[in-house]
Protein backbone atom coordinates (compact mmCIF):
# COMPACT_ATOMS: atom_id res chain seq x y z
CA UNK A 1 0.00 0.00 0.00
CA UNK A 2 1.53 3.09 -0.69
CA UNK A 3 2.02 5.40 1.54
CA UNK A 4 3.06 9.00 0.33
CA UNK A 5 0.42 11.56 -0.05
CA UNK A 6 -1.21 12.10 -3.71
CA UNK A 7 0.14 16.08 -4.59
CA UNK A 8 -3.01 17.74 -6.74
CA UNK A 9 -3.33 20.85 -8.68
CA UNK A 10 -6.36 21.79 -10.11
CA UNK A 11 -7.37 24.21 -12.68
CA UNK A 12 -9.90 26.29 -12.55
CA UNK A 13 -11.64 27.69 -9.74
CA UNK A 14 -15.06 28.81 -11.22
CA UNK A 15 -19.27 27.13 -9.74
CA UNK A 16 -17.83 23.74 -9.16
CA UNK A 17 -13.91 24.20 -9.17
CA UNK A 18 -13.89 25.65 -6.15
CA UNK A 19 -16.19 23.10 -4.89
CA UNK A 20 -13.96 20.47 -6.36
CA UNK A 21 -10.97 22.64 -4.71
CA UNK A 22 -12.48 22.49 -0.75
CA UNK A 23 -13.50 18.73 -1.15
CA UNK A 24 -9.48 18.17 -2.18
CA UNK A 25 -7.85 20.83 0.44
CA UNK A 26 -10.10 19.50 3.61
CA UNK A 27 -12.47 16.85 2.81
CA UNK A 28 -10.48 14.01 0.63
CA UNK A 29 -7.84 11.49 2.57
CA UNK A 30 -4.36 10.76 1.08
CA UNK A 31 -4.04 13.70 -0.98
CA UNK A 32 -3.01 17.61 -0.60
CA UNK A 33 -3.64 20.34 -2.48
CA UNK A 34 -0.28 22.00 -3.45
CA UNK A 35 -1.50 23.98 -6.61
CA UNK A 36 -4.32 26.07 -8.21
CA UNK A 37 -4.50 27.51 -11.60
CA UNK A 38 -7.18 30.20 -12.70
CA UNK A 39 -6.71 33.39 -15.24
CA UNK A 40 -8.88 35.18 -13.06
CA UNK A 41 -6.86 36.66 -9.80
CA UNK A 42 -9.72 36.67 -7.44
CA UNK A 43 -9.38 32.74 -8.16
CA UNK A 44 -6.51 32.58 -7.40
CA UNK A 45 -6.30 34.72 -4.05
CA UNK A 46 -9.49 32.30 -3.33
CA UNK A 47 -7.37 29.42 -3.11
CA UNK A 48 -4.81 31.31 -1.60
CA UNK A 49 -6.75 32.32 0.94
CA UNK A 50 -9.45 30.09 1.79
CA UNK A 51 -7.47 27.14 1.21
CA UNK A 52 -4.29 27.82 2.02
CA UNK A 53 -2.69 27.01 -1.79
CA UNK A 54 0.75 28.42 -2.11
CA UNK A 55 1.50 27.64 -5.83
CA UNK A 56 -0.69 29.49 -7.84
CA UNK A 57 -0.76 29.89 -11.52
CA UNK A 58 -2.06 32.18 -13.97
CA UNK A 59 -0.39 30.04 -16.42
CA UNK A 60 -1.90 26.47 -17.36
CA UNK A 61 1.27 25.58 -18.86
CA UNK A 62 3.64 26.44 -16.04
CA UNK A 63 0.75 24.76 -13.77
CA UNK A 64 1.61 21.39 -15.44
CA UNK A 65 5.24 21.37 -15.21
CA UNK A 66 5.03 22.53 -11.79
CA UNK A 67 7.39 19.35 -10.58
CA UNK A 68 5.99 18.80 -7.46
CA UNK A 69 2.45 17.97 -8.73
CA UNK A 70 1.56 14.14 -8.97
CA UNK A 71 -2.25 14.32 -10.32
CA UNK A 72 -4.36 17.61 -12.12
CA UNK A 73 -7.81 17.69 -11.45
CA UNK A 74 -8.99 19.95 -14.84
CA UNK A 75 -12.29 21.62 -14.01
CA UNK A 76 -12.04 24.41 -17.08
CA UNK A 77 -14.62 25.12 -19.72
CA UNK A 78 -15.46 22.30 -21.97
CA UNK A 79 -13.73 23.61 -24.90
CA UNK A 80 -10.06 23.31 -22.99
CA UNK A 81 -10.38 19.92 -21.87
CA UNK A 82 -8.84 17.79 -24.65
CA UNK A 83 -5.73 19.91 -25.09
CA UNK A 84 -5.44 20.49 -21.13
CA UNK A 85 -5.93 16.20 -20.26
CA UNK A 86 -3.17 15.64 -23.32
CA UNK A 87 -0.54 18.35 -21.84
CA UNK A 88 -1.38 16.91 -18.16
CA UNK A 89 -0.29 13.33 -19.40
CA UNK A 90 2.45 14.44 -21.25
CA UNK A 91 3.88 16.54 -18.38
CA UNK A 92 3.46 12.62 -16.36
CA UNK A 93 0.41 13.49 -14.34
CA UNK A 94 -2.58 11.35 -13.91
CA UNK A 95 -5.88 13.49 -14.68
CA UNK A 96 -8.98 13.86 -13.37
CA UNK A 97 -10.99 15.95 -16.17
CA UNK A 98 -14.84 17.28 -15.59
CA UNK A 99 -17.42 15.95 -18.28
CA UNK A 100 -17.76 15.84 -21.06
CA UNK A 101 -14.31 15.09 -22.20
CA UNK A 102 -14.82 16.59 -25.32
CA UNK A 103 -16.54 18.61 -27.84
CA UNK A 104 -15.88 16.61 -30.97
CA UNK A 105 -15.48 12.83 -31.12
CA UNK A 106 -11.67 13.45 -32.67
CA UNK A 107 -10.35 15.77 -29.79
CA UNK A 108 -12.06 12.38 -27.71
CA UNK A 109 -10.20 9.76 -29.58
CA UNK A 110 -6.91 12.40 -29.55
CA UNK A 111 -7.28 12.11 -25.30
CA UNK A 112 -7.68 8.13 -25.45
CA UNK A 113 -4.52 8.05 -27.97
CA UNK A 114 -2.36 9.48 -25.85
CA UNK A 115 -3.60 8.18 -22.54
CA UNK A 116 -3.06 4.76 -24.33
CA UNK A 117 0.87 6.10 -24.76
CA UNK A 118 0.70 6.57 -20.64
CA UNK A 119 -0.45 3.45 -18.99
CA UNK A 120 0.66 4.13 -15.83
CA UNK A 121 -1.05 7.67 -15.47
CA UNK A 122 -4.48 7.73 -14.64
CA UNK A 123 -7.08 9.24 -16.76
CA UNK A 124 -10.68 9.95 -15.31
CA UNK A 125 -13.64 11.93 -16.79
CA UNK A 126 -16.32 13.42 -14.01
CA UNK A 127 -19.60 11.18 -14.56
CA UNK A 128 -20.62 11.99 -10.98
CA UNK A 129 -23.54 10.01 -10.70
CA UNK A 130 -21.20 6.73 -10.90
CA UNK A 131 -20.18 7.51 -7.30
CA UNK A 132 -23.83 8.19 -6.04
CA UNK A 133 -25.41 6.07 -3.80
CA UNK A 134 -28.34 6.02 -4.70
CA UNK A 135 -27.60 5.16 -8.48
CA UNK A 136 -25.24 2.41 -7.20
CA UNK A 137 -28.12 0.87 -5.31
CA UNK A 138 -29.89 0.85 -8.38
CA UNK A 139 -26.93 -0.56 -10.92
CA UNK A 140 -26.01 -3.26 -7.90
CA UNK A 141 -30.13 -4.48 -8.15
CA UNK A 142 -29.66 -4.08 -11.97
CA UNK A 143 -26.71 -6.03 -11.77
CA UNK A 144 -27.98 -8.50 -9.93
CA UNK A 145 -31.05 -9.31 -12.37
CA UNK A 146 -34.06 -8.00 -9.97
CA UNK A 147 -35.59 -6.21 -12.90
CA UNK A 148 -35.07 -8.75 -15.47
CA UNK A 149 -33.43 -7.60 -18.29
CA UNK A 150 -33.38 -3.81 -18.62
CA UNK A 151 -34.53 -2.40 -21.64
CA UNK A 152 -35.53 1.43 -21.44
CA UNK A 153 -33.65 3.62 -18.90
CA UNK A 154 -36.05 7.04 -18.74
CA UNK A 155 -34.04 9.95 -17.62
CA UNK A 156 -33.54 13.66 -16.91
CA UNK A 157 -31.52 16.45 -15.79
CA UNK A 158 -33.21 19.63 -15.03
CA UNK A 159 -32.00 22.84 -13.01
CA UNK A 160 -33.41 25.46 -11.31
CA UNK A 161 -34.46 28.32 -13.65
CA UNK A 162 -31.49 30.55 -13.04
CA UNK A 163 -32.63 34.15 -14.34
CA UNK A 164 -29.14 35.59 -14.22
CA UNK A 165 -28.81 33.29 -17.12
CA UNK A 166 -25.39 32.01 -16.34
CA UNK A 167 -25.77 29.35 -18.62
CA UNK A 168 -26.22 31.50 -21.34
CA UNK A 169 -22.98 32.73 -21.18
CA UNK A 170 -21.79 29.35 -20.53
CA UNK A 171 -23.23 28.51 -23.78
CA UNK A 172 -20.32 29.20 -26.15
CA UNK A 173 -18.28 26.68 -24.66
CA UNK A 174 -20.34 24.02 -23.32
CA UNK A 175 -21.66 22.10 -26.59
CA UNK A 176 -25.60 22.91 -25.83
CA UNK A 177 -27.76 21.79 -23.56
CA UNK A 178 -27.41 17.83 -24.22
CA UNK A 179 -23.82 17.84 -23.83
CA UNK A 180 -23.65 19.85 -20.78
CA UNK A 181 -26.84 18.50 -18.73
CA UNK A 182 -27.99 15.06 -20.60
CA UNK A 183 -24.38 13.25 -21.07
CA UNK A 184 -24.44 12.49 -17.60
CA UNK A 185 -27.66 10.88 -18.53
CA UNK A 186 -26.44 9.22 -22.04
CA UNK A 187 -23.76 7.75 -19.63
CA UNK A 188 -25.71 6.69 -16.92
CA UNK A 189 -28.21 5.12 -19.45
CA UNK A 190 -25.07 2.89 -20.56
CA UNK A 191 -24.14 1.93 -17.27
CA UNK A 192 -27.33 0.52 -16.72
CA UNK A 193 -27.83 -1.21 -20.25
CA UNK A 194 -24.89 -2.75 -20.28
CA UNK A 195 -22.79 -1.01 -22.83
CA UNK A 196 -25.00 -1.32 -26.00
CA UNK A 197 -24.01 0.12 -28.99
CA UNK A 198 -25.59 3.64 -29.67
CA UNK A 199 -27.18 3.46 -33.54
CA UNK A 200 -29.49 6.29 -34.03
CA UNK A 201 -30.55 9.81 -32.10
CA UNK A 202 -34.03 12.06 -32.23
CA UNK A 203 -34.11 15.02 -30.48
CA UNK A 204 -36.08 17.93 -30.34
CA UNK A 205 -36.33 21.16 -27.97
CA UNK A 206 -37.74 24.10 -27.70
CA UNK A 207 -36.83 28.10 -25.89
CA UNK A 208 -38.90 28.27 -23.03
CA UNK A 209 -37.45 31.21 -20.95
CA UNK A 210 -34.37 32.05 -22.52
CA UNK A 211 -34.67 33.93 -26.12
CA UNK A 212 -30.92 34.32 -26.09
CA UNK A 213 -29.89 30.66 -26.39
CA UNK A 214 -30.59 30.99 -29.79
CA UNK A 215 -27.32 32.66 -31.02
CA UNK A 216 -25.85 29.59 -29.82
CA UNK A 217 -28.22 26.94 -31.15
CA UNK A 218 -29.25 25.83 -28.18
CA UNK A 219 -32.50 25.52 -26.70
CA UNK A 220 -33.19 25.90 -22.44
CA UNK A 221 -35.62 22.34 -22.86
CA UNK A 222 -34.48 19.45 -24.95
CA UNK A 223 -35.55 15.65 -25.45
CA UNK A 224 -34.11 12.78 -27.29
CA UNK A 225 -34.49 9.10 -27.78
CA UNK A 226 -31.47 7.07 -28.54
CA UNK A 227 -32.07 3.49 -30.23
CA UNK A 228 -29.57 1.04 -29.06
CA UNK A 229 -28.37 -2.06 -30.64
CA UNK A 230 -30.40 -5.11 -29.32
CA UNK A 231 -33.74 -3.02 -28.57
CA UNK A 232 -32.83 -0.81 -25.53
CA UNK A 233 -33.71 2.46 -25.61
CA UNK A 234 -32.99 5.78 -23.95
CA UNK A 235 -35.48 8.53 -23.51
CA UNK A 236 -33.75 11.74 -22.23
CA UNK A 237 -35.20 15.12 -21.04
CA UNK A 238 -32.91 18.16 -19.96
CA UNK A 239 -34.59 21.67 -18.91
CA UNK A 240 -32.87 24.77 -17.75
CA UNK A 241 -36.06 26.10 -16.50
CA UNK A 242 -37.95 24.57 -13.51
CA UNK A 243 -39.66 26.51 -10.97
CA UNK A 244 -39.37 24.47 -7.94
CA UNK A 245 -35.55 23.31 -7.56
CA UNK A 246 -32.96 20.97 -9.58
CA UNK A 247 -34.41 17.65 -10.33
CA UNK A 248 -32.43 14.23 -11.77
CA UNK A 249 -34.16 11.64 -11.92
CA UNK A 250 -34.17 8.37 -13.69
CA UNK A 251 -36.15 5.08 -14.04
CA UNK A 252 -34.78 1.79 -15.71
CA UNK A 253 -37.25 -0.24 -16.63
CA UNK A 254 -36.46 -4.00 -17.30
CA UNK A 255 -38.93 -6.93 -18.01
CA UNK A 256 -39.28 -7.93 -14.22
CA UNK A 257 -39.82 -5.07 -13.14
CA UNK A 258 -38.50 -1.20 -12.84
CA UNK A 259 -36.18 0.86 -10.47
CA UNK A 260 -37.01 5.14 -9.99
CA UNK A 261 -34.06 7.05 -8.38
CA UNK A 262 -34.39 10.94 -7.25
CA UNK A 263 -38.15 11.21 -8.01
CA UNK A 264 -39.44 14.20 -7.01
CA UNK A 265 -36.10 15.90 -5.89
CA UNK A 266 -37.06 15.62 -1.90
CA UNK A 267 -33.96 17.55 -0.34
CA UNK A 268 -34.75 16.15 2.92
CA UNK A 269 -37.12 13.68 4.61
CA UNK A 270 -39.75 16.28 5.89
CA UNK A 271 -43.19 15.75 4.41
CA UNK A 272 -45.91 18.62 5.59
CA UNK A 273 -49.38 17.95 5.42
CA UNK A 274 -51.46 20.89 5.63
CA UNK A 275 -55.22 22.64 4.24
CA UNK A 276 -52.53 23.61 1.56
CA UNK A 277 -51.76 19.91 0.65
CA UNK A 278 -48.68 17.39 0.66
CA UNK A 279 -45.15 18.68 0.01
CA UNK A 280 -41.39 18.38 0.88
CA UNK A 281 -38.52 20.93 0.39
CA UNK A 282 -36.30 20.29 -3.08
CA UNK A 283 -32.78 20.40 -3.45
CA UNK A 284 -31.68 23.60 -5.08
CA UNK A 285 -28.91 22.66 -7.75
CA UNK A 286 -26.71 20.01 -8.98
CA UNK A 287 -24.31 20.59 -5.72
CA UNK A 288 -26.79 19.55 -3.44
CA UNK A 289 -28.20 16.90 -4.81
CA UNK A 290 -24.44 14.99 -5.72
CA UNK A 291 -22.58 16.61 -3.06
CA UNK A 292 -21.86 13.01 -1.68
CA UNK A 293 -21.22 11.35 -4.83
CA UNK A 294 -18.57 14.59 -5.88
CA UNK A 295 -16.88 14.13 -2.71
CA UNK A 296 -16.67 9.86 -3.59
CA UNK A 297 -15.66 10.33 -6.95
CA UNK A 298 -12.84 12.33 -5.90
CA UNK A 299 -11.82 9.73 -3.03
CA UNK A 300 -11.97 7.21 -5.59
CA UNK A 301 -9.58 9.44 -8.17
CA UNK A 302 -6.61 9.71 -5.24
CA UNK A 303 -7.40 6.01 -4.84
CA UNK A 304 -6.76 4.98 -8.00
CA UNK A 305 -3.76 7.34 -8.52
CA UNK A 306 -2.40 5.85 -5.46
CA UNK A 307 -3.12 2.62 -6.96
CA UNK A 308 -5.41 1.58 -4.44
CA UNK A 309 -8.18 0.94 -6.80
CA UNK A 310 -9.02 0.65 -10.32
CA UNK A 311 -11.72 2.31 -12.06
CA UNK A 312 -14.68 0.59 -13.72
CA UNK A 313 -15.33 3.77 -15.06
CA UNK A 314 -13.02 4.78 -18.83
CA UNK A 315 -12.24 6.84 -21.26
CA UNK A 316 -14.18 4.79 -24.03
CA UNK A 317 -16.93 5.44 -21.86
CA UNK A 318 -16.54 8.99 -21.93
CA UNK A 319 -15.65 9.17 -25.56
CA UNK A 320 -19.13 7.04 -26.21
CA UNK A 321 -20.84 9.45 -23.99
CA UNK A 322 -20.01 12.28 -26.42
CA UNK A 323 -19.92 10.12 -29.65
CA UNK A 324 -24.17 9.90 -28.71
CA UNK A 325 -24.63 13.48 -27.42
CA UNK A 326 -23.13 14.70 -30.44
CA UNK A 327 -25.44 12.72 -32.49
CA UNK A 328 -28.73 14.11 -30.14
CA UNK A 329 -26.90 17.62 -30.74
CA UNK A 330 -27.12 16.57 -34.52
CA UNK A 331 -30.29 15.79 -34.66
CA UNK A 332 -31.70 18.74 -32.64
CA UNK A 333 -30.11 20.68 -35.47
CA UNK A 334 -31.35 19.34 -38.47
CA UNK A 335 -34.49 18.06 -37.43
CA UNK A 336 -33.63 14.32 -38.60
CA UNK A 337 -32.59 10.96 -37.06
CA UNK A 338 -28.90 10.98 -36.94
CA UNK A 339 -26.86 8.00 -36.96
CA UNK A 340 -24.37 7.83 -33.87
N1 LIG B 1 -20.11 16.87 -13.03
C1 LIG B 1 -21.02 17.82 -12.99
O1 LIG B 1 -22.16 17.59 -12.56
C2 LIG B 1 -20.66 19.20 -13.44
C3 LIG B 1 -21.37 20.29 -12.96
C4 LIG B 1 -20.98 21.57 -13.36
C5 LIG B 1 -19.94 21.74 -14.25
N2 LIG B 1 -19.29 20.63 -14.71
C6 LIG B 1 -18.19 20.78 -15.69
O2 LIG B 1 -17.13 21.50 -15.09
C7 LIG B 1 -16.49 22.36 -16.03
C8 LIG B 1 -16.47 23.77 -15.46
O3 LIG B 1 -17.80 24.19 -15.24
P1 LIG B 1 -18.16 25.40 -14.25
O4 LIG B 1 -19.63 25.42 -14.15
O5 LIG B 1 -17.34 25.35 -13.02
O6 LIG B 1 -17.67 26.63 -15.18
P2 LIG B 1 -17.13 28.07 -14.75
O7 LIG B 1 -17.21 28.91 -15.98
O8 LIG B 1 -17.83 28.54 -13.52
O9 LIG B 1 -15.61 27.81 -14.37
C9 LIG B 1 -14.59 27.64 -15.31
C10 LIG B 1 -13.26 27.98 -14.65
O10 LIG B 1 -12.18 27.74 -15.55
C11 LIG B 1 -11.26 28.84 -15.44
N3 LIG B 1 -10.45 28.88 -16.66
C12 LIG B 1 -10.77 29.39 -17.87
N4 LIG B 1 -9.76 29.21 -18.73
C13 LIG B 1 -8.77 28.57 -18.05
C14 LIG B 1 -7.46 28.12 -18.37
N5 LIG B 1 -6.96 28.28 -19.61
N6 LIG B 1 -6.73 27.50 -17.43
C15 LIG B 1 -7.21 27.33 -16.18
N7 LIG B 1 -8.44 27.75 -15.81
C16 LIG B 1 -9.20 28.35 -16.73
C17 LIG B 1 -12.15 30.04 -15.20
O11 LIG B 1 -11.44 31.12 -14.66
C18 LIG B 1 -13.13 29.44 -14.20
O12 LIG B 1 -12.55 29.42 -12.93
C19 LIG B 1 -17.29 22.22 -17.34
O13 LIG B 1 -16.61 21.35 -18.19
C20 LIG B 1 -18.61 21.59 -16.91
O14 LIG B 1 -19.18 20.74 -17.91
C21 LIG B 1 -19.61 19.38 -14.32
Amino acid sequence: MPSRILKVGIAGLGRLGQRHAQALAFRTRHCELVAACSPVASERAFAGEQLGVTRLYEDFDAFIADPELDAVVLVTPTSLHADQAIAALKAGKHVFVEKPLALNVEDCERVLTVAEQHPAQVAMVGFVRRFDPSYLNAYASVAAGEIGRPFLVRSQTCDQNDPDGFFVRFASTSGGIFMDCSVHDIDLARWMLGRPKALRAFASGTIALHPALAEFGDVDNGMAIVEFEGGARAVLYASRTMAHGHETSTEVIGTAGKLSVGEHAASDRVVRSDAHGVRHAVVKDFYERFETAFAAEMAAFVAACRGEQALTLTLADALEASRIGLAITRSLHSGLPEAV
